[in-house]
């Protein structure tokens, strides 16, 4: 297990000595390393299991670092920064040779996000460099959104975990990339399509794939639970598996028959996304052969949720 507390000056120590620490942002819980130690990155491939080929983002301070790290920023991405940072939205802009290709798979782009969580900002602030953090989660498994998730996946591999709570939004940042500085949204996350409609008008969203060299991490099969996980019509699959000890991760209905986890009982998707990956996992632990659950409404962060529904549904 992970030491876990407060300590910004502890995770500062840390980094700067090349380690790795789980760091609590609005989104979900991070795995953090120095930027510019290629030795600290590769630790992180390494306890996550993550395959080379999966970029990693940058998590920055202050738009003032953005200049050393990227080139030829599109006007809108300023916008999108102005707006929304520090916030759940990565960009994917042109990289500079400081970022290395370790941290970006190769591409010729990199991921940039200013995170909104309190006790990472202040970490940030006392850093001289970036930090580069993907889920703290083993590659393909569900994200973590509290420090005892770390723990329980990763603690033995990492130095400390800082201690933010339970995360805000519960999924991850909403990341979109430039074709020809036209906005493009690689992967649906905490930050709407409709509040990012709102701000700068329609955007473009890329189609899943498994083998999308844009977005080489964005694989079709993700997310997922170690019980067999099916979405549909709850009622239905309830029927269709009978003889089998069934987990319900429901909307906003209660199964009371059966191990139930209800993500939002107002039915609001917002809720529903901050509970969705901790409702997964609780139900991942319970004595049951199957996971059966439903989609919920596609508006708002719902979008986001069903996307992970499907990943992690997708086998
Ligand atoms: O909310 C979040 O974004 C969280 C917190 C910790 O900040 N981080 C996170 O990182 O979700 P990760 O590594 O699980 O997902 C990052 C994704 C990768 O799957 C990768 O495909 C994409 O970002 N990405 C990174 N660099 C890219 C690039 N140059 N082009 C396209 N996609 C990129
Ligand atoms: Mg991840």
């Amino acid at each position: 297990m992970a030491e876990t507390g407060t300590d910004i000056y502890k995770a500062k120590d840390i980094l700067s000595d090349g380690g790795l620490v789980g760091i609590p942002t609005e989104t979900v819980y991070g795995l953090a390393a120095n930027a510019f130690d290629d030795d600290a990155v590769l630790k992180i491939f390494k306890a996550k299991n993550r395959p080379a080929f999966d970029p990693l983002i940058t998590h920055i301070g202050n738009l003032a670092q953005l200049d050393a790290l990227t080139k030829q920023i599109p006007q809108i991405a300023y916008q999108l920064m102005e707006i929304f940072w520090p916030g759940p939205l990565t960009l994917v802009l042109k990289k500079s040779d400081k970022i290395s290709d370790l941290i970006s798979s190769g591409l010729p782009t990199a991921a940039f996000r200013i995170p909104k969580h309190p006790l990472t900002r202040s970490l940030l602030k006392l850093l001289d460099f970036p930090i580069v953090a993907p889920s703290a989660n083993p590659f393909g498994y569900v994200s973590p959104t509290n420090a005892r998730h770390v723990n329980q996946q990763l603690g033995d591999k990492i130095d400390y975990i800082l201690d933010g709570g339970t995360c805000k939004i519960g999924l991850e940042s909403t990341i979109i990339t430039f074709d020809q500085e036209k906005p493009v949204i690689l992967r649906l996350g905490g930050l709407s399509i409709e509040h990012i409609e709102a701000a700068i008008g329609p955007v473009t969203i890329r189609p899943q794939s498994t083998s999308n060299p844009q977005a080489p991490g964005m694989l079709i099969s993700h997310y997922s639970p170690q019980k067999p996980i099916t979405a549909g019509d709850i009622n239905e699959l309830i029927k269709s598996h009978q003889n089998t000890k069934i987990g319900v991760l429901s909307f906003q209905e209660k199964y009371d028959d059966y191990l139930n986890f209800v993500l939002s009982s107002a039915g609001n998707v917002e809720e529903a996304a901050k509970h969705f990956f901790a409702g997964l996992r609780w139900l991942d632990d319970q004595d049951i052969d199957i996971i059966i659950t439903e989609y919920v409404p596609n508006i708002g962060l719902g979008r986001a949720i069903n996307d992970r529904l499907n990943r992690a549904t997708a086998h």
